[in-house]
């Protein structure tokens, strides 16, 4: 006998999991259908994200941070540390208990908001507007039937082509997370976010890094003056990039040999021991039955949504990385909410121009809104400021003083267009353009709000004073 719900969601990751979490708050009867599980096969909601994404990597970031500044920012401190070592085992322990108090965490939501949590893989198995059938195989296996779904199935790494993921030589996110021990040479395709951040991860622990990108730009959705900087930075840290390349081949034996086309065109070869492989990710909607019902994917393999999430079959909706947009965390998130809420005949809302980007290297690169370079293209008369870490007290005190904060705003309304920063913590500064953003403020708003002395924060503020020319510290 089928169990009735108004909203069943597939998918448990941060898109998935937040719907379930909204629709049950806003008293619709609720289930979420999601098939990842641990090593041990307990259930692991949370999707990519708590498993193999966000959550794990900030773990790692932490960690390989931690032992970078024992070992090159302690001694400044008078801080000596005698016979530093890196247990990876214990770290990469570290981490997966970190994953683990997630996964509860999630667990522990589903019960407390009385969403029905199913371990499994969810397809469609028929159905009509009204009574949509979900079938449920695994250790949660069910028959559903629901008034709306609400599918969040998320993404899957891609693989170069030739080079098939084993996760023993060429990692993809998941083996890029669990190298047991640290690689002597380890390579790294395509400078996008995991590269970077992955690339960070074990180059602090002491591998020789080379990451290989196709693109001759670096950073392109980046501003071009953030992109510079961090190229300045990254390559003093260590980290060999090379952009405009063609790999050619990969031959994954006892290590891997690959070989490319540089950005001349020369052929060029390389030798790592492991091979991490970050060149973006793919739509999941395998298993999911779409054709089953005939819902329409795009002709990139993306559920075919409209501007409010809904799909072509009526009460069904799909969110997150599945679907168009940036594949964030927090972008399926406020989908999630918003579709939850539009089911429940509320005005869910999403503005895709305050979605804020955060790369978690070393400084951390944060920006929302509009690029210098968009505004130029775009032929928008705008004004720029611009504050430097090496200015602000906090930063000084920190001993970290890379970097800077940038306003960009309309040059005859002054509303803000794009804050752009790199340096300390720019992931929890860039917060405050994005609520100034929300709000319609002006850059003169933010110079005119008092911040805290000595912060971080008090860059924004001299950011925005840059604008007008009027910084007080510089
Ligand atoms: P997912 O998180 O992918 O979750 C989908 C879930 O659905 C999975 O559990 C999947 O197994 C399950 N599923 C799929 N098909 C079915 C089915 N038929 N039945 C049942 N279950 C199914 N984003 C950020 O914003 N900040 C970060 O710091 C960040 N770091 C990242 C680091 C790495 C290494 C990676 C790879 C990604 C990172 N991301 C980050 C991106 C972020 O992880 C994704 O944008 C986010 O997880 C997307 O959420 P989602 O709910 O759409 O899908
Ligand atoms: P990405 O899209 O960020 O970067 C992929 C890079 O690989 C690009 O620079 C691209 O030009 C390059 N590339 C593509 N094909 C290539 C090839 N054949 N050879 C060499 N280079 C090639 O994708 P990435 O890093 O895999 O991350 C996937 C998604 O996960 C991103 O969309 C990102 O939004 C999300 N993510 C977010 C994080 C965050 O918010 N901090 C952290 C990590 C991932």
């Amino acid at each position: 006998m089928a169990e009735q719900f108004d909203v069943v969601v597939i998918g448990a990751g941060p898109g998935g999991y937040i719907a379930a979490i909204r629709a049950a708050q806003l008293g619709f009867r609720t289930a979420c259908v999601d098939d990842w599980t641990m090593a041990d096969g307990k259930p692991a909601p949370g999707g990519t994200c708590t498993n193999v994404g966000c959550i794990p990597s900030k773990a790692l970031l932490q960690s390989s941070e931690h032992f970078e500044h024992a070992g090159h920012a302690f001694a400044e401190h008078g801080i000596d540390v005698k016979g530093l070592a890196i247990d990876v085992t214990r770290m990469l322990a570290r981490k997966d208990k970190v994953v683990r108090q997630n996964n509860d965490g999630i667990l522990y939501l589903f019960k407390k908001n009385k969403v029905a949590f199913h371990s499994g893989t969810g397809s469609f198995a028929g159905g009509a507007p009204g009574a949509w059938q979900i079938m449920v195989e695994g250790s949660g296996a069910a028959s559903l039937v629901a008034k709306h779904v609400i599918v969040a199935t998320g993404s899957k790494p891609r693989a170069l082509p030739g080079a098939p993921f084993d996760n023993k030589l060429v990692l993809d996110n998941d083996g890029a997370l669990a190298i047991p021990e640290v690689p002597r040479k380890l390579g790294v395709i395509g400078a996008g976010v995991v590269g970077l951040e992955m690339g960070s991860v074990w180059r602090r622990l002491g591998a020789e890094v080379a990451i290989l990108e196709a693109l001759p730009v670096f950073l392109s959705a980046a501003d071009e003056q953030v992109a510079k900087e961090a190229w300045k930075l990254f390559a003093k840290q260590g980290l060999a990039i090379e952009l405009g390349i063609k790999i050619t081949k990969v031959v994954a034996a006892k290590d891997i040999a690959v070989e490319y086309d540089d950005v001349q065109g020369k052929k060029r070869s390389a030798r790592f021991d492991k091979l991490i492989v970050s060149i973006g990710r793919l739509p999941h909607t395998s298993g999911l039955g779409a054709d089953v019902v005939g819902l329409e994917l795009d002709e990139r393999g993306f559920v075919a949504v409209d501007g409010d999430c809904k799909t072509n079959l009526d009460g069904v909706w799909a969110i997150g990385d599945v679907v168009r947009g940036p594949m964030l965390a927090h972008k399926a998130e406020e989908e999630g909410v918003a579709v939850a809420e539009r089911i429940a005949g509320q005005h869910g809302h999403v503005d895709f121009n305050t979605v804020p980007w955060v790369i978690y290297t070393s400084p951390e690169i944060a920006w929302v809104g509009q690029t210098e370079q968009q505004l130029k293209a775009a032929g928008a008369a705008y004004r720029a400021g611009m504050f430097p870490f090496s200015a602000n007290g906090r930063a000084r005190a920190l001993g970290d003083t890379r970097g800077f904060v940038k306003f960009l705003a309309d040059a005859e309304t002054d509303r803000i267009l794009g804050l752009h920063a790199i340096g300390p913590m720019v992931s929890e500064l860039v917060s405050e353009g994005v609520v100034a953003m929300e709000f319609g403020a002006a850059s003169e708003d933010i110079a005119r709000i008092c911040h805290a002395h000595p912060s971080l924060s008090e860059a924004v503020k001299e950011a925005a004073l840059a604008v007008d020319k009027r910084t007080l510290n510089l």
